[in-house]
């Protein structure tokens, strides 16, 4: 956990005052037999402000949880909020330090019996990679659930009050027990393991194209579409007491790629490669020869996704040393694989866990 100094060494990035990660806020009155649920938040552009209602890009991060519970009374009328700081970072700037101590708060919390569930607030640019961490470190039925915004706080119709509300009803609803992490943001209600940001300034951005949604919102009810179900093969794995992660580089594939950059990540310390491949994780013949003398060098796994928006990268290897990521994007394939090297998988173990998918 961030000691009170390290809190406040990482609040001081900002130039305004945040409650201490230990500060709790929560709502004044509430009904008694309202479900708990707390809310933790990282910043992002729900927790923004912009110079004017118009500017809908160019924000700054900083408005504090106190802040985005004011916003928002009506959700005191659906649940006994309680709110903490854990970051107050826009999601490019999202660590294994601030991951880790994340999923540190959000195993409490739902290890007490008195909490139903937990909200995290988050920017969206990298939201899947940490709901894609959170369903595979997470092992509860409880619901977890990640939100954000397009629009900053200050714009005129901001999306984060009416997403955070929606959030809250999720994480106290029976209906979303045992359905893995679920991202919520714009009405929909989609897992961590499929959902990906698909578009860069429009709100309904988060989808999983080919395995669809888990279900909606109906006048702020959640609904969903099926019974609970877990993704074929998911693994689960624990990171308690992890300082920090094993590091993982991902190389982007585009005609006359670089090979020197696949020794250069080695040389700079990486354990393992994601390689964004072109169409289904393809690789130049001169690249994948350069890989595969690092590969016989170094022995670190080297998993081939796709740079292509969505399907299987799997069936394009050339080389044994190849791995493919099937159906996980680099992102995701690269969370897997710290997850994978953290846990020690060998590497034959790594690749049966990815081919698996
Ligand atoms: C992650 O970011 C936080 C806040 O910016 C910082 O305190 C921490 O040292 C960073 N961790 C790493 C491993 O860089
Ligand atoms: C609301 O939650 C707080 C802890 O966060 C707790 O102290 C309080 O008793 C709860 N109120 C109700 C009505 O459940
Ligand atoms: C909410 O938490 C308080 C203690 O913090 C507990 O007394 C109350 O029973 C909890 N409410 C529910 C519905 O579990
Ligand atoms: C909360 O519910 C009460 C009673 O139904 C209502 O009077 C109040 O306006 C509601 N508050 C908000 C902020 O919606
Ligand atoms: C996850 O939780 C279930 C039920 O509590 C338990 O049986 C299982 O061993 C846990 N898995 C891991 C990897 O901790
Ligand atoms: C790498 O090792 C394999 C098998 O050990 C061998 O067949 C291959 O020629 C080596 N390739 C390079 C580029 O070193």
């Amino acid at each position: 956990m961030f000691s009170l100094k390290s809190s406040l060494g990482l609040f001081a990035l900002c130039s305004i005052a945040f409650p201490v990660a230990d500060a709790k806020s929560s709502c004044k009155s509430s009904q008694p037999g309202l479900p708990n649920v707390t809310i933790l938040a990282t910043g992002g552009t729900i927790a923004s402000k912009a110079s004017s209602n118009t500017q809908t890009t160019n924000y700054q991060v900083g408005v504090g949880i106190d802040a985005l519970l004011s916003a928002v009374p009506e959700i005191c009328n659906i649940s006994n909020v309680s709110g903490m700081q854990v970051s107050n970072v826009d999601s490019a700037s999202i660590n294994t330090t601030i991951l880790l101590e994340l999923t540190t708060r959000v195993k409490a919390e739902l290890a007490d019996p008195t909490v139903h569930g937990v909200v995290v607030t988050h920017g969206t640019d990298t939201l899947e990679e940490t709901a894609f961490f959170l369903d595979l470190v997470v092992n509860s039925t409880k619901p977890v659930v990640i939100t954000g915004a397009m629009r900053p706080s200050t714009a005129l119709s901001a999306d984060g009050p009416l997403n955070l509300y929606q959030a809250v009803k999720l994480a106290a609803s029976k209906t979303a027990y045992a359905r893995g992490v679920m991202v919520s943001l714009n009405d929909r209600i989609g897992s961590a393991f499929t959902s990906t940001k698909n578009n860069a300034n429009s709100l309904d951005t988060f989808h999983a194209t080919e395995q669809g949604q888990l279900g909606f919102f109906i006048d702020q009810v959640p609904k969903f579409y099926s019974s609970p179900s877990t993704p074929r093969n998911k693994p689960q794995f624990d990171v308690t007491g992890q300082k920090s992660l094993p590091a993982v580089d991902i190389l982007y594939g585009h005609q006359e790629s670089n090979s020197h950059l696949i020794r250069a990540s080695i040389e700079s310390g990486a354990k393992g490669i994601i390689f964004a491949g072109v169409g289904a994780g393809g690789w130049s013949l001169d690249g994948l020869k350069s890989a595969q003398r690092a590969y016989n060098q170094s022995g670190i796994p080297m998993v081939f996704s796709r740079r292509t928006n969505d399907g299987f990268a799997g069936g394009d290897s050339i080389y044994p040393f190849q791995m493919t990521s099937g159906f996980l994007n680099p992102q995701k394939a690269r969370v897997m694989l710290q997850l994978s090297l953290n846990a020690g998988y060998s590497n034959d173990e790594i690749r049966k866990m990815f081919e698996g998918q």
